[in-house]
């Protein structure tokens, strides 16, 4: 069984038509790769109130396992991605930003300018990308080699860790 993925692109000129949204397309490609499958995807304005509604009726109605945001998580005013998301999930899960920002560091000094986070409403995992389709690559690269394993068990479908480990250090078991 394939994973359920929630696509939510934060961006002012994206949902007033003004921009081609290629980082919604990148993350539906890439997450193909590792057993997601978009079912639910939309272009929302960087307004906090329209971020949480879209993110709860991803949750709720299209019940989707995880979801990434992308865009809204630098310092402009209007950059609220990051506090619709706090207001949505019950439980933090600092390690992937944490490793996003971390790792992709040594590509560029901007990686640290993203205030991304990543957290659980019931068990759904929402996860912020940065806006650039080159950032959004940077990111998945790091997290989606772990990410199938985190959503078996919240699914309550994982499982032992232990006995999952990967041998090479990579995960390659596709989510099932
Ligand atoms: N992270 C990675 N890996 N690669 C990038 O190119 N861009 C940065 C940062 N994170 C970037 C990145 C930049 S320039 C900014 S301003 C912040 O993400 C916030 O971007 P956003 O407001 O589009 O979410």
């Amino acid at each position: 069984m394939k994973f359920r993925v929630g696509i939510i692109t934060a961006s002012d000129k994206g949902a007033r038509g003004e921009r081609e949204d290629e980082s919604g397309r990148v993350i539906g490609e890439m997450v193909a790769e590792h057993g997601g499958e978009v079912v639910a995807y939309q272009v929302v304005p960087d307004d906090l109130d329209a971020l949480r509604e879209t993110m709860l009726k991803f949750i709720y109605r299209h019940r989707v396992d995880v979801i990434f945001t992308t865009g809204g998580t630098g310092f402009s005013p209007r950059d609220v991605t990051p506090e619709a998301t706090l207001a949505v999930v019950e439980r933090l899960v600092p390690g992937i930003p944490e490793a996003m920002r971390a790792r992709t560091l040594e590509k560029t000094p901007r990686a640290i300018l993203s205030r991304a986070v990543a957290g659980i409403r019931g068990k759904t995992l929402i996860v912020n990308l940065p806006g650039n389709p080159r950032g959004v690559r940077e990111c998945l690269e790091v997290i989606l080699p772990a990410l199938p394993h985190g959503l078996e068990i919240l699914a309550g479908r994982g499982g032992e860790c232990a006995t999952s480990l990967p041998s090479g250090g990579k995960e390659e078991k596709k989510f099932s």
